[in-house]
């Protein structure tokens, strides 16, 4: 599906980015990896350029406008058109908003997670109409439902996937498609990290797993995917019975982040 597809992927430098890199490079895509760690996305970009893919790697910092400006512009010009732009950068740091001794966290996870998103999307959409493109964006559980002490990334998701909600309305006609994945726990290092030994406590994803869910949805051009049926009973039950879901939810931190 993805053969010859020039695909924008951000966050590509590890966890879901590096496993949605490596499958889009099975496929034959164009790649372009966006993130910080250059080192780390130069080792990404050579594992998909030994698959067959073409790739490159381009340091971005998605929470300056003028690097997005610059991710998208040094793709059009290496492969002559976009095609995909699949918006994975992004990062939570758990905590209670009223353990907060500032606003510095929550700030910096809407400046990545939502303006980051926002950023990519303002300078890539002009090329994606002339493409009838695809703009596909990695949210989470946390964009749909009020997870206790998460509330900057789940505010900041909740964000992303108004604006995207919104930007597909507005699209209807151009031919460009908006898709969000809504995840639940998947078995990164960043997550391992964040969880240390609770990590067991729930149930996980593998990032490959996740990766192709991301892939197929994005190639058939799905609205959107809430992933895992505990995932898609949760968010209903949050619709009709919102109350008993916060006290389950309200038990979460202590059991689940690392103290
Ligand atoms: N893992 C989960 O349980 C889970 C659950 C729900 C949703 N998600 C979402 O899945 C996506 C990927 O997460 P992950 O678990 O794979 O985490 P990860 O391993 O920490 O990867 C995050 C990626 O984002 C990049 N990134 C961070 N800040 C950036 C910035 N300012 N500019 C550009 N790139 C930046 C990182 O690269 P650099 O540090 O090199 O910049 C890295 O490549 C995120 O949007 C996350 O919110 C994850």
């Amino acid at each position: 599906m993805f053969k010859d597809n020039v695909v924008i992927v951000t966050g590509a430098s590890s966890g879901i980015g590096v496993q949605l890199a490596y499958q889009l490079a099975d496929q034959g895509a164009w790649l372009a990896l966006a993130a910080r760690r250059l080192d780390r996305l130069e080792a990404v970009a050579e594992e998909c350029r030994r698959r067959g893919a073409k790739a490159i790697a381009i340091q971005t910092d998605v929470t300056d406008e003028a690097q997005c400006k610059h991710l998208i512009e040094r793709t059009r010009d290496a492969y002559g058109r976009i095609d995909t732009l699949l918006i994975n950068a992004g990062h939570g740091k758990p905590q209670r908003f009223d353990a907060m001794h500032d606003l510095a966290d929550l700030k910096a996870e809407i400046a990545l997670n939502y303006l980051g998103a926002v950023q990519c999307v303002f300078y890539a959409l002009p090329y994606l109409k002339q493409t009838r493109g695809r703009i596909v964006g990695v949210g989470s559980f946390g964009g749909l439902v009020g997870i206790p002490g998460t509330s900057g990334y789940n505010s900041s998701k909740h964000a992303m996937r108004g604006f995207l909600n919104t930007l597909r309305a507005e699209l209807l006609g151009t031919g460009v498609t908006v898709t969000i994945l809504f995840l639940g726990a998947i078995r990164t290092e960043r997550l391992i990290e964040a969880m240390g030994n609770n990590v067991d406590k729930i149930p996980t994803m593998s990032p490959e797993r996740c990766a192709q869910i991301v892939i197929d949805a994005a190639a058939k051009r799905k609205r959107q995917v809430v992933m895992t049926l505990p995932g898609k009973l949760l968010v209903w039950l949050y619709q009709f019975a919102p109350g008993l879901v916060d006290r389950q939810l309200a038990r979460l931190p202590g059991r689940v982040y690392k103290e």
